[in-house]
Order: structure tokens, then C-alpha cells, then sequence
């Protein structure tokens, strides 16, 4: 089954040494921490938090974020021990490409493009949408046509993506050093959230915790979860199935920990400071969130958050305008790291896909005085620039979701074979408790999935499906591994 022809772990770290595909080492356990908080924070708490606060989950989103954490953390864990295993660049990909071979590995990298690549246009949007209230603030109305819901071409969105595409392509450092003082910027405005907020924080608007579920029968046909399909459960908002159904939605809000072990190659002491860096801006977002979801419940009733931007509105509400605005910079320094790093993630995981010829390998050349793969690079930028202007993303968020579940649980199987086939490995982070944490993960991130809609099912599989018709057209024959090539 030459499809599932696996590439040796020895393999994939001797072709980080290639001098034509080599990344320049730069980065320490902090510079991946301040990375990992720099991608998560986003969209997820910014935005997310009033809407399924609202209608989902009342004050008790704080346990939905709770919930998320654990899953992310199960996952997190598997996700260490393979970045400090396999550091080479391509994070899922790579760990798939060691263990379950060529196509499954081919699959993780098509579907990683879902998480990362629209992930970014989803959050370049969401910045755009922030930075059109911000400039109304202060009096300019940005056209209708090129900015807003019912813009034709989001302008402001797809500009984003281009300017941030030219940073990536000058050089990982620069790319973190820019990351280091924005990361300063948006966790100064969540902490300021947190520290104000609790001056304003009202103990009757926490009754009920947990509102009682109600049934939403709006919720129908394609739009409902796949697990009301499936076993038949009536749809219901709030109460403690209320409070799952808003850990699949806010999980959005945790994405980004997994793309720090797309810098593998990049990183100085990758061994040691993956897992660091992984696990660490993991714990730091959950504390951050948690606290953050309790103080805006507490400020205004969950019925009364706003959609759009629920934490300044929160401050708006109890009279502070100037902490509103503050925040509103805030959330637009921070979603645009978001996009920078969800954009670097992508390309590295490409970069890896062009090594090993699955696409084209002369996209995958490092620039001569930059060291970054910047073919790549500008290539996806232009997508992504052209995704976030001309699609309304904000329905399929959710399909980043799906996503980035299916990595995470291709990833937790991925460590107990790793662990079966290759015991001899030096691994320098172990998951605990294998195989009983990756089983759970497994487990959690599937039921996470389970409370996604059907249609987003449907996208979901229609990408793979397309996926897999390119790999039997192009990868499975231009393979580095394949019998033409390595002349078996
Ligand atoms: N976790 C990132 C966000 O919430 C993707 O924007």
C-alpha cells in the first residue's frame, strides 16, 4: 500500500539540514510562548464570548471556556511530545507523514489549510469589522461597498493580509519582534479588562449561574448539530447541554497553541522549548479567558452582551467609553497577530509539503537573505488576501473548527503508534499516561465535533474530498518517496 509509505522520523530532521530548504534557527521557549499567545488571543475572546453567552450558555460560558481548555490541553500534550520528537516544520503533517504515512499525512496538511488559511481570513474580517467601528468613532465612514457585512470587496480585510504577507516573507525575527510588542498590547487590554471590569461586576447578574435550558426550535435541518441528527437529542439552548455546545464554538478561541510546533525548525532548543512553549501559552490563555468571561457576565446581564464586540460594549454599558475604545485598539493590534501567525503556520506547513514534492518543490525555496520560505509565502498570502475580501466568512468560522479537531485527533492517535512503532525514539517531553490521555483526547475532540452543524459536515468532507482528488493528480505520483523518485 505504497499510499501509506511512511517518511522516517530520522528522515524529516536530515531535511531540515538541506541548505536549499534550510529555515534560520532563531527562537527561544519565550519567543514561542509570546508567539502561541499571540495567535490564540483573538476573534475567539474578542468576539465570540457575547454571542454564546447570549444565546447559548448565559454566565456559565465561563465553564464552556473551562471545558475547551481541557480538551485543548489533552490535545496539547500529545502535541508536545511529537514537537519535541519530530522538530521539524509542517507540526500535524509531519507527525502524520511519520506514523501513518503518505496519505493520511497529505489529508492532515490539506486539512490544516481549513484551520490556518481560512482561520486567517475569518479573523482578518473580524479586524476589518473593528477597525470600520474604530474609524466611525472618530468620524470617517468607510464606503459600504469596501468595507463591512455587505461589502462586495472587503478592502481593509484583504490590505491586512497583504502588508502582513510582506513582513512573514522579511524574516521570522522580525515577524516576532513585532509579534512581542503587540502580545504586550493585547494582554495589557485583557488584563485591564479583568482588573476594571471587576470595579463594575454586579453578583445578581451571575442568578442563575446555569439559566435553565430552554428548546430552540429554531435550530433545524442543516443548521443543527450533527449529534441531534445522529441520536436524535432535541436541540436546547442553555442548561448544562447548553454549556458543551458552547465549548464547540468558543474552542475557536483556543486555536493557535498547535501552530507554535509549526516554528519546530525554526527554534533554537526545539526539544526543550516546544513543549514549553506550547503548554505555557495554552495555560496563559485559559486563565486569561476564564477570568475575562466571568467579569463581562458580571457586568452586564448575558441577555443584554453585544454580538459584535461584546467586551467594550460591556464597558460602554456601565458608562466607561474610554476603556470601550481602548479595548477596541486592543482587540485591532491583537487579531492582527492572529493573522500574521495563522498566515506563518500555513507556510511552514506547506514548506514541508513542497520538500517532500507533494506540491510543487521550487514553491518551497528559502530566499536567499531572508531565509524564509518566501514563494510560499507570497502565494498563500494572495489566496487569503482574495478569501477575505470577496467571501462572507463569518458562517464558516465553524469549518475552522472542524478543522483543527480533526488534526488534534489525528495527532493523539499519532502518539500511540509513534510510541509502538518507534519506541527507540529520544523523546524529550512525554505525554502522560499513554495511551489513556491521547484516548481522551481522542474522545473529547470527537464529542467537540459531534456538536458541530451538519452542513459544516458537509464542507467538511467536501474539502477532503477535493484533497484527495489532487493527491491521486499530482502527489502520489510527484512523491518524494515514490518509486520514480527514490528509484526503488
Ligand atoms: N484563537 C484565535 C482567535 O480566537 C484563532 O482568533
Amino acid at each position: 500500500m505504497s499510499v501509506l509509505r511512511v517518511k522516517s522520523v530520522e528522515q524529516s530532521i536530515s531535511d531540515t539540514e538541506a541548505p536549499e530548504h534550510r529555515l534560520s534557527k532563531d527562537l527561544s521557549a519565550l519567543d514561542l510562548t509570546v508567539f502561541g499567545i499571540g495567535v490564540i488571543v483573538g476573534t475567539g475572546i474578542f468576539v465570540l464570548t457575547g454571542r454564546v453567552a447570549r444565546e447559548m450558555a448565559g454566565p456559565s460560558v465561563a465553564l464552556s471556556f473551562v471545558i475547551a481548555g481541557i480538551v485543548c490541553a489533552l490535545a496539547a500534550l500529545c502535541y508536545a511530545e511529537f514537537a519535541s520528537t519530530v522538530p521539524a516544520a509542517g507540526s500535524a503533517y509531519t507527525f502524520a507523514f511519520a506514523t501513518l504515512g503518505e496519505f493520511p499525512a497529505w489529508i492532515i496538511g490539506w486539512d490544516l489549510m481549513l484551520e490556518m488559511m481560512l482561520g486567517a481570513a475569518v479573523v482578518a474580517v473580524g479586524w476589518s469589522g473593528y477597525l470600520t467601528s474604530l474609524l466611525e468613532s472618530v468620524g470617517i465612514a468607510l464606503p459600504g461597498a469596501i468595507a463591512g457585512e455587505g461589502a462586495t470587496f472587503n478592502l481593509p480585510a484583504a490590505l491586512i493580509v497583504l502588508i502582513l504577507t510582506a513582513i512573514l516573507v522579511m524574516g521570522i525575527k522580525l515577524s516576532s519582534r513585532f509579534n512581542l510588542v503587540i502580545v504586550a498590547v493585547k494582554v495589557t487590554v485583557v488584563l485591564l479588562v479583568i482588573v476594571a471590569g471587576l470595579f463594575f461586576v454586579r453578583a445578581a447578574n451571575y442568578v442563575p449561574f446555569v439559566p435553565a435550558s430552554k428548546e430552540t426550535p429554531a435550530v433545524e435541518g442543516l443548521s443543527a448539530p450533527l449529534i441531534q441528527v445522529l441520536f436524535g437529542i432535541t436541540p436546547v439552548a442553555f442548561g448544562v447541554m447548553g454549556i458543551f455546545g458552547a465549548a464547540a464554538i468558543v474552542f475557536f478561541a483556543y486555536i493557535g497553541f498547535d501552530v507554535v510546533a509549526t516554528a519546530a525548525e525554526e527554534t533554537r532548543n526545539p526539544q526543550r522549548d516546544l513543549p514549553i512553549g506550547i503548554l505555557s501559552s495554552l495555560g496563559v490563555c485559559t486563565v486569561l479567558y476564564v477570568a475575562v468571561s466571568l467579569v463581562v457576565v458580571g457586568m452586564q446581564p448575558y441577555g443584554q452582551l453585544s454580538e459584535a464586540a461584546p467586551l467594550a460594549d460591556a464597558f460602554k454599558s456601565v458608562g466607561q467609553t474610554w476603556a470601550a475604545s481602548l479595548i477596541s485598539i486592543g482587540a485591532l493590534a491583537g487579531l492582527t497577530t492572529v493573522v500574521m501567525i495563522l498566515m506563518l503556520g500555513m507556510s511552514r506547513v506547506m514548506f514541508a509539503m513542497c520538500r517532500d514534492n507533494l506540491l510543487p518543490s521550487g514553491l518551497g525555496k528559502v530566499h536567499p537573505k531572508y531565509r524564509t520560505p518566501y514563494i510560499i509565502t507570497i502565494l498563500m498570502g494572495l489566496v487569503v488576501a482574495a478569501l477575505a475580501g470577496l467571501v462572507p466568512l463569518s458562517t464558516i468560522a465553524e469549518l475552522v473548527n472542524i478543522g483543527t479537531l480533526f488534526a488534534f485527533v489525528v495527532v493523539s492517535i499519532a502518539v500511540i503508534i509513534l510510541r509502538r512503532t518507534r519506541p527507540d525514539l529520544p523523546r524529550s517531553f512525554r505525554t502522560p499516561l499513554v495511551p489513556l490521555v491521547p484516548i481522551l483526547s481522542v474522545l473529547a475532540c470527537l464529542y467537540l465535533m459531534l456538536n458541530l452543524p451538519v452542513e459544516t459536515w458537509l464542507r467538511f468532507l467536501a474539502w477532503m474530498l477535493l484533497g484527495i482528488v489532487i493527491y491521486f493528480g499530482y502527489g502520489y505520483r510527484h512523491s518524494r518517496l515514490s518509486e520514480h523518485h527514490v528509484g526503488r
